[in-house]
């Protein structure tokens, strides 16, 4: 019997027009754009319109992996949006994207798992479809973050920007996706949140007055525990894949702070060449950070065929997943 492997059909992308720099940030809270780019990297940000909600980014950039693709909507049997800014509470973004996509036989859902959104979904839909669940599937990974920014805190809104990014997956005898990689830790689950408007919290005058409608972070603490997992999760998926570092062509980390790179690059012996950086451009954009950067590196030709790929997600939960990918 002929083996059912999944591999990547097509990639995209999508950022919204609108540059904030660190110099615009400046104006608005007491930073300076040589501290945001000694302590994260960061030089600029893609922030949203009022239109431009994370349906409408997963959209532009679903259309664009279809396309490369070559695979009509209708021909979709699955859609997962991971993302922590849904246009709703419900129904799911991926239901609002089918409707947009006019993918009528696919089945949809959100899946939330902070930063490593995109992440957990690729290595679930990689399970559903080898499993037989259905042949092609649409993952994507789409953030408004800025419309859950406060902008009066400047040590969260300088951090974070918008953007989406895709990807078509389809069903091959040669794997494409090798191995994934999965983990959670809820005892992490208050360094990185959003207190209200959920069945704990709902939205009341006094939650909006407490500012518990946008992101809190332990910064120091989220740093810590991203270096060492980002370390663990890509020893542990090359291990499982029988690959070693060496191999890797491209690693593309999730894009949350250059020192964590370059922390975890030392820490895994691995120089930047072989690692794709693009903070400083768009921040950290949370589930859409990978798959931007993936579709980036597709385009650059950063990855060509044969390649080895190694993505490393960690996040909100506490999180963290890897995958790795021969192109
Ligand atoms: O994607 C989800 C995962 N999230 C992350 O990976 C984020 C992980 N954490 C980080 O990237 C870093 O911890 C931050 C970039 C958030 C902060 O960097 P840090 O080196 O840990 O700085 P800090 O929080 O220890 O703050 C140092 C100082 C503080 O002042 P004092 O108390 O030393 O006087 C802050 O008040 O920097 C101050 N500060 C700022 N100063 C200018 C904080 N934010 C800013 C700012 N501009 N925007």
């Amino acid at each position: 019997m002929k083996q059912r492997a999944v591999k990547i059909l097509g990639t995209g992308a999508f950022v919204p027009p609108r540059v904030v720099t660190n110099l615009d940030l400046e104006k608005m809270v007491e930073t300076s754009d040589d501290w945001i780019t000694t302590r994260t990297g960061i030089k600029e940000r893609r922030i949203a319109s009022p239109d431009e909600t994370t349906s409408v980014l997963a959209l532009a950039a679903a259309r664009e992996a279809l396309a490369k693709a070559s695979v009509p909507p209708e021909d979709l049997d699955l859609i997962v949006v991971a993302t922590v800014t849904p246009d709703m509470l419900f129904p799911a973004t991926a239901c609002l994207l089918q409707k947009e996509l006019h993918a009528r036989n696919a089945a949809c859902f959100d899946l939330e798992a902070g930063c490593t959104g995109f992440v957990y979904a690729l290595s679930v839909v990689e399970k559903y479809l080898v499993a037989g669940g259905g042949d092609t599937a649409l993952v994507v990974g789409a953030e408004t973050l800025s419309k859950i920014l406060n902008w009066n805190d400047r040590a969260t809104c300088v951090l974070f920007g918008d953007g989406a990014g895709a990807v078509v997956l389809g069903i091959d005898e040669k794997p494409g996706i090798l191995a994934t990689i999965l983990g959670s830790d809820g005892q992490g689950s208050h360094l990185l949140d959003l207190p209200a408007g959920g069945s704990r919290m709902p939205a009341s005058p006094e939650t909006l007055a407490q500012n518990l409608h946008f992101i809190h972070m332990a910064g120091n603490e989220v740093f810590k525990f991203a270096v060492r997992v980002i370390v663990d999760a890509s020893l542990r998926v090359l291990e499982k894949a029988h690959c070693t570092m060496e191999e890797v062509n491209l690693f593309i980390p999730h894009q949350a702070n250059i020192r964590i790179i370059h922390s975890a690059a030392k820490r895994l012996g691995l120089s930047m060449d072989r690692i794709f950086v693009n903070v400083n451009r768009y921040g950290n954009t949370s589930s859409a950070s990978i798959p931007l950067a993936l579709h980036e590196a597709v385009v650059q030709q950063r990855i060509r065929s044969g390649d080895l790929v190694l993505l490393v997600g960690f996040g909100a939960g506490l999180t963290w997943g890897s995958a790795l990918i021969r192109w």
